[in-house]
């Protein structure tokens, strides 16, 4: 019996403080019309200093496992996608599983930036249809207001905080095509200076800001997650008009429009938060993925491509069957 990864529940969480264009414009040499205009970004949301990662992911975690009708004991292993984990040890993962109550099973993070959540889904998938684990969560956690550069108006308006969780369970695919398809995952360690953060833990005194040369991430984004759609598709034999629902990483509305067009999906078939979410890094795909199941928009059946690329650079697809 061939093993499929299911994707049984989804679950978010965002801080409640809002933050507008206007309100960033007052500190920050910036207006409302350029942010909107650029990128599409409204307002985004930053996290209280209880609002950690491990916070955050908990929050999304418990919401993902309720949507499952399934509990702690269901949980075989925790994967957290974060570049702002709450201590370089342990990993949040298990700061999350700690909190949630598992007590046994694997826990790990994940770097892989904006790309985190595919990178994630793709080793759980694996280790799911190898039988390595039943159940596995996979959290995107990101506290991003806390590396940016407060003097760069080029990149502190992008961001936002938030975490969005999949539960994933393993289900028999020999019946159906429900669960994950297919994933697919790349990197290019040489553009590894177009987008970093200049610092860590392992720097000392140097935590880190974010740096990005935003023209040539655009660049790379557009034409890279162009052919991460059209891999993902011809994997499984499939055609642009097979895909119901894009859901892709929520960093700038242009490059979303632009997938969407290639796709040649109209603009009522992806999923768009970056006006209300920002970028919120690893938390970005699950967010929005959750959000357009919570409200009914993704149903049962529906083929859901899910795509995202950040530093690294790394980036990656995903194509789910719900
Ligand atoms: O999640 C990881 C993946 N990240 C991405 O995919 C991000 C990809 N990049 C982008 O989304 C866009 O490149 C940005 C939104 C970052 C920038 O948009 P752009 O259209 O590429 O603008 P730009 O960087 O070329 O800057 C255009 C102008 C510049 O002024 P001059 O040199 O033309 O006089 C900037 O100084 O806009 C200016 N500018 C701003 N003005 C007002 C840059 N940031 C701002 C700002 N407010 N916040």
């Amino acid at each position: 019996m061939p093993i499929r990864s299911i994707l049984a529940g989804t679950g978010a969480y965002l801080p409640s403080r809002v933050v507008t264009n206007d309100e960033l414009a007052r500190t920050v040499d910036t207006s409302d019309a350029w942010i909107q205009e650029r990128t599409g970004i409204r307002q985004r949301h930053f996290a209280a200093p209880h609002e950690t990662a491990a916070f955050m992911g908990t929050e999304a975690a418990r919401a993902a496992l309720a949507a499952a009708g399934a509990t702690a004991a269901d949980v075989d292993g925790i994967i957290l996608a974060t570049s702002t984990p709450d201590q370089a040890f342990p990993a949040t993962a298990l700061r999350v599983q700690a909190a949630l109550g598992v007590t046994r099973g694997f826990g790990f993070d994940l770097s892989a930036a904006c790309a985190g959540f595919i990178y994630g889904l793709s080793v759980a998938d694996n280790m799911i249809r190898a039988g390595g684990a039943k159940g596995v969560l996979v959290i995107g956690s990101e506290v991003y207001s806390r590396i940016l550069n407060w003097e760069d108006r080029g990149t502190c308006v992008l961001f936002g905080d938030g975490a969005g969780a999949v539960f994933l369970r393993a289900g028999d695919g020999s019946g159906s095509d429900r669960g994950i398809l297919s994933t697919h995952i790349h990197a290019q360690g040489t553009l590894g200076d177009i987008l970093y953060v200049d610092g860590a833990v392992g720097q000392r005194d140097k935590p880190g800001v974010l740096v990005m040369n935003g023209r040539e991430v655009f660049r790379h984004a557009v034409t890279r997650l162009a052919e991460a759609v059209e891999e993902a598709l011809a994997a499984n034999g499939l055609g642009h008009r097979d895909v119901d629902w894009l859901v892709p990483h929520q960093a700038n509305r242009r490059i979303i429009d632009a997938m969407g067009r290639k796709l040649g999906l109209p603009p009522e078939r992806v999923v768009v938060t970056v006006d209300r979410h920002a970028n919120t890094s690893a938390a970005s795909v699950p967010l929005a993925l959750a959000e357009a199941i919570a409200d009914g928009r993704i149903r049962p059946g529906s083929l859901v491509l899910l795509e995202a690329l950040g530093g690294g650079l790394a980036w990656g697809s995903a194509l789910v069957r719900l």
